[in-house]
Formats: structure tokens, sequence, C-alpha cells
């Protein structure tokens, strides 16, 4: 059974947490072999362009100049955000029990990056997946656009953006600014995302307890794992 079991998603031949592995050359990317489709939780009936409740979300190329400043920040910000997340899994597997540690992750409880002069203020951070463990990490439709766009990127072998830039329209609200990257699993987070049959021992009992409709299982490292995204307040004159 083993061979034949596939992975449950799909390999993020560009890896954001470098934290988690030595530093090593920026690895090629992979091709992406034959893959379980993945499972979509919300949304994924919406139509592309205008959303029900008139909202329009728009893909910014992260390099133009108007968007430069947004994007290197906000990229900056998911990167100490992914790091916190991987030290914290790290330092929580190496001193407890991990099913103890499930009732623990991640990130419980962490304030917002506080707003640096000059710089764009970040008024929300979101971690959010295709397959997910908590329903409380759902995309809305702007997250689900970018899900789909990496999705889709990796199904077709392509390596994914590593930075995505969004602007979101809604009639009588002020203009959003998203930044999303992608998030892969390391080794370590196979601890709770990976093969079920394979964790230690409490491991599955607690998450069917605290998450009975987890579908964030069955991962391998390298696989694509979500996204963190931050929405940001951008500086007057880069509105
Ligand atoms: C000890 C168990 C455990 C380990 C190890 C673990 N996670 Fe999680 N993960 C959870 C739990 C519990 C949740 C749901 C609560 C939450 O959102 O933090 C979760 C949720 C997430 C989410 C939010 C999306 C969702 O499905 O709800 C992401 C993204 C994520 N984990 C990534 C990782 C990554 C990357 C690693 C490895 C660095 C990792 N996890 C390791 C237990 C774990």
């Amino acid at each position: 059974m083993r061979e034949t079991k596939q992975s449950a998603g799909l390999a993020l031949a560009i890896v954001l947490l470098a934290t988690s592995l030595p530093a090593a050359p920026e690895p090629t990317p992979t091709p992406v072999g034959p893959m379980k489709i993945l499972e979509y939780f919300d949304n994924d009936s919406l139509p592309p362009g205008p959303r029900p409740d008139g909202a329009i979300y728009t893909f910014v190329d992260s390099a133009d100049p108007s968007v430069s400043l947004l994007s290197r920040y906000g990229s900056k910000v998911i990167e100490d955000i992914g790091g916190k997340l991987v030290n914290e899994t790290t330092k929580e597997l190496a001193t407890k029990e991990t099913r103890q540690v499930v009732s623990e992750l991640h990130l419980k409880g962490m304030e917002l990056p506080k707003q640096v002069i000059g710089r764009p203020k970040v008024t929300a951070v979101k971690r959010t997946s295709l397959m997910l463990r908590d329903p409380r990490n759902a995309p809305d439709g702007a997250d689900m656009a970018a899900l789909k766009r990496i999705r889709a990127q990796l199904i077709a072998g392509d390596a994914p953006d590593k930075v995505i830039v969004q602007k979101i329209e809604m009639p009588g609200k002020p203009l959003e600014w998203r930044v999303y990257r992608p998030i892969a699993a390391s080794k370590s987070c196979l601890a709770c995302h990976g093969d079920p049959a394979k964790f230690s021992p409490g491991v599955k009992e607690a998450l069917d307890r605290l998450y009975p409709e987890d579908k964030a299982v069955d991962y391998s490292a390298q696989d694509w794992r979500g996204i963190i995204r931050v929405t940001l307040e951008p500086l007057p004159e880069t509105k």
C-alpha cells in the first residue's frame, strides 16, 4: 500500500520556510507528477471576476514599482511569521509529547506586527489552505483566488509565485491590499499533517477531538501546505 500511496498535496518547488532548512542554494523546480486533485471547502462555486457582493479581486504584478514597497514589506512580514511558526513547531516538538502540542499550535495569541514608521501598516494576518484543519482558517473569496492561482501553477508544473499582491475593490469600502506567500510542509510538520497511520500515540485522537473535520493530513515533506497572507494599509503615496 505504502508504495502506491500518493501525496495529498502538490510539491512546492520554491520553499518559503528557509529557516527550517539548512542554508542551501535555491532548489531547482521539481516537475510535478501525477497527483490527487485537492478538495475544496468553500467558495469554489463562485464565478471569476466580480463577486456577488460586488468585490473585484485583481492580482497586481509584484514587480510593479507602484506596489514594490507593499510587496517587499508584506513579503518580509510573512517570512517572519513563517519563521515563527516553524520555530515554535520545532521547539514544541522537541520539548513535549506531540499529542500535547496539538492543542497548542500555531501562534496562538500572536499579535499583529507593530507599525513601523515609513512602512505599510499590517491590519490582518491569516493562514489558510485548500486542505483545512481548522474551519476558522477557511479562505474567503479573495484568499481562494490566490490559493487557486498557486494550485494552477503547480499543476501546470510551473514555479509558483513567491509573492502574490492582490487588490480588492468593494463598493463603498476603501481599497484593500493583500500580500500572500505559499508555505510548504517540512518534515517536522508531518508529525501532525502527514500520514495519520504514522502519527505518534494519541495524536490522531487529539486531532479527531479538536478538529473533527480535519482535512490537513497526508502531506509529504515539500508539499504545498497553504498560504500566509497579510493585509496591508499602504502609505498614502502608494495608494
Ligand atoms: C503538533 C501538531 C502540529 C504540527 C507538528 C504542525 N501543525 Fe499545523 N496545525 C496544527 C493544528 C492543531 C492546526 C489548527 C489550528 C491552527 O490553525 O493553528 C494547524 C493548522 C495549520 C495551518 C492553517 C490551515 C489549516 O489547515 O487550518 C497551517 C498553514 C499549518 N498548520 C502549517 C503547518 C506547518 C507548515 C507545519 C510545520 C512547520 C505544521 N503546521 C506543523 C497542528 C500541527
